[in-house]
């Protein structure tokens, strides 16, 4: 399997576009079961993850077309008819996101059998709040040898459901079942990342009516059938940060473009906060830091628009070489310090407790053998690579592949040392 060397010690000097989100891209590729007309979907992310939908998505009858556009990378995806509702295990598991085929399917066709995910590095991860929701929408549900039986013959009625609590994965699902479903549906305690709003605004082109996504409070009212639509992916908020942090790791000055600021807000105040120069362009931000050192800032994982645990390995690597001591409680998931282990073999000095780290910062990184364990914690190698002393390799790194389209190149493109290490062994 691939690895990843970083010789630490470069600037980054330079600019980074910024590709399409993955984690809206995957959902607006399951809006394609909803309807028989084309969905072209442009600013579309290559990565492994859009590959395994795309894959699941032909099993169900999909023709899923690749190509560049004027407008950059495209996919066209079109599913004249739903072939077979089964979504079978193995491809399941290899991405949790595929099982929010579940709802368009249910919906579109009255039935579907959809492997339940798993549980995953990060956490358990449930999804009873999805069935719930589908449930509430008039779906029969089973379970079965791993499998999730949905039956609505009829099709979904719309409902008034409230979540117990905040879920971006099981807000988006009922978004999905509910469009083509009888009636009006409310959504209570929705989540409020960009993300879903991006999919409402999809689904809204190809003639959803839905009202209120990115608010807590989400009204649907059913239509009879969807069109096909013409769709720019949003920018990947996630990478936006992560190279936004790597930035202020390395020191220099690198543009991001392509992107759009305001979706990491709280970031880049803690960013800022810590001593790095952040500035917003039209079309994205320039981070910069010259000569001295980080200040620790303390941060806390929330809900958008709070601080995103999926940039929380990321700031943990900054803060590995920042002044003094930083305490990072991450509340969204319960086992998301895997990155800890493999950061302390660079010599960081971070103990844990609960859902709380404290990250006290050294003058200098060590480069080090390292293993990546799920796709944050992988990046935030990288970026602690970016100024370890020596070479930092990075073994694993097919969950990076997952969510970081050309990572070497971006960042090589910006001076970093950084290279991949073809099919080489990853582990005895
Ligand atoms: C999405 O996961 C993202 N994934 C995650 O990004 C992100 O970390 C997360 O939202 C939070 O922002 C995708 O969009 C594909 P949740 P999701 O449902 O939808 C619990 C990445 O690195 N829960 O908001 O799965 C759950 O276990 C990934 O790109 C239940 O208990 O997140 C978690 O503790 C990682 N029951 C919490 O809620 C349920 O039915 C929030 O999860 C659903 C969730």
């Amino acid at each position: 399997m691939d690895r990843i060397a970083i010789t630490g010690g470069a600037q980054l000097n330079g600019e980074i576009p910024i590709s399409g989100a993955k984690n809206s891209a995957i959902k607006l590729m399951a809006a394609s079961l909803l309807t028989d007309q084309p969905l072209r979907l442009t600013n579309m992310p290559r990565l492994a993850d859009t590959k395994f939908l795309g894959k699941l998505l032909k099993r169900l009858g999909a023709a899923v077309d690749e190509s560049d556009g004027a407008d950059g990378a495209e996919t066209v995806l079109h599913v004249p008819e739903i072939m077979s509702a089964i979504a079978p295990y193995d491809l399941v598991r290899q991405m949790r996101a595929s099982f929010n085929v579940l709802g368009p399917l249910v919906a579109r066709t009255g039935q579907a059998k959809v492997s339940l995910p798993g549980g995953c590095t990060i956490g358990a991860r449930p999804v009873d709040l999805h069935l719930q929701a589908l449930e509430a929408l008039g779906a029969k549900i089973d379970l079965h040898e791993g499998y999730v039986f949905a039956q609505a013959p009829r099709g979904l009625k719309g409902a008034e459901i409230t979540f117990p609590f905040v879920s971006v994965g099981a807000t988006e699902h009922a978004l999905l079942a509910a469009v083509i479903a009888n009636g009006v549906t409310v959504l209570h305690n929705c989540a409020c990342e960009p993300e879903i709003a991006d999919l409402a605004e999809c689904l809204n082109k190809m003639g959803a009516k839905v009202e209120g996504a990115g608010t807590p409070t989400i009204t649907i009212t059913g239509v009879a059938k969807l069109g096909g639509a013409t769709y720019a992916v949003i920018p990947d908020r996630i990478e936006m940060g992560t190279y936004a942090v790597a930035a202020a790791m390395a020191g220099g000055e690198v543009r991001l473009t392509n992107s759009r600021p305001g979706l990491i807000d709280a970031l880049l105040k803690k960013i800022e906060e810590a001593g790095a120069g952040v500035t917003e362009t039209p079309d994205g931000v320039i981070i910069k830091r010259n000569g001295s050192r980080l200040n620790a800032v303390d941060v806390e994982t929330g809900v958008y628009p709070g601080f995103a645990t999926d940039l929380q390995a990321q700031f943990m690597s900054l803060m590995t070489t920042a002044k003094g001591e930083s305490r990072i409680r991450e509340t969204i998931f319960e086992n998301r310090f895997m990155h800890v282990p493999e950061l302390a073999r660079l010599g960081a000095d971070i103990s844990v407790s609960g859902g709380e780290a404290v990250v006290r910062g050294v003058e200098q990184l060590e480069g080090a053998e390292v293993m990546a364990t799920d796709l944050r914690a992988s990046v935030s190698l990288v970026i602690a690579g970016l100024v370890a002393r020596g070479e930092t390799v990075v073994s694993r790194i097919y969950h990076l592949d997952r969510g970081f389209e050309r990572l070497e190149e971006k960042l090589g493109n910006c001076g970093a040392q950084v290279r991949r290490i073809h099919g080489e062994p990853d582990e005895l």
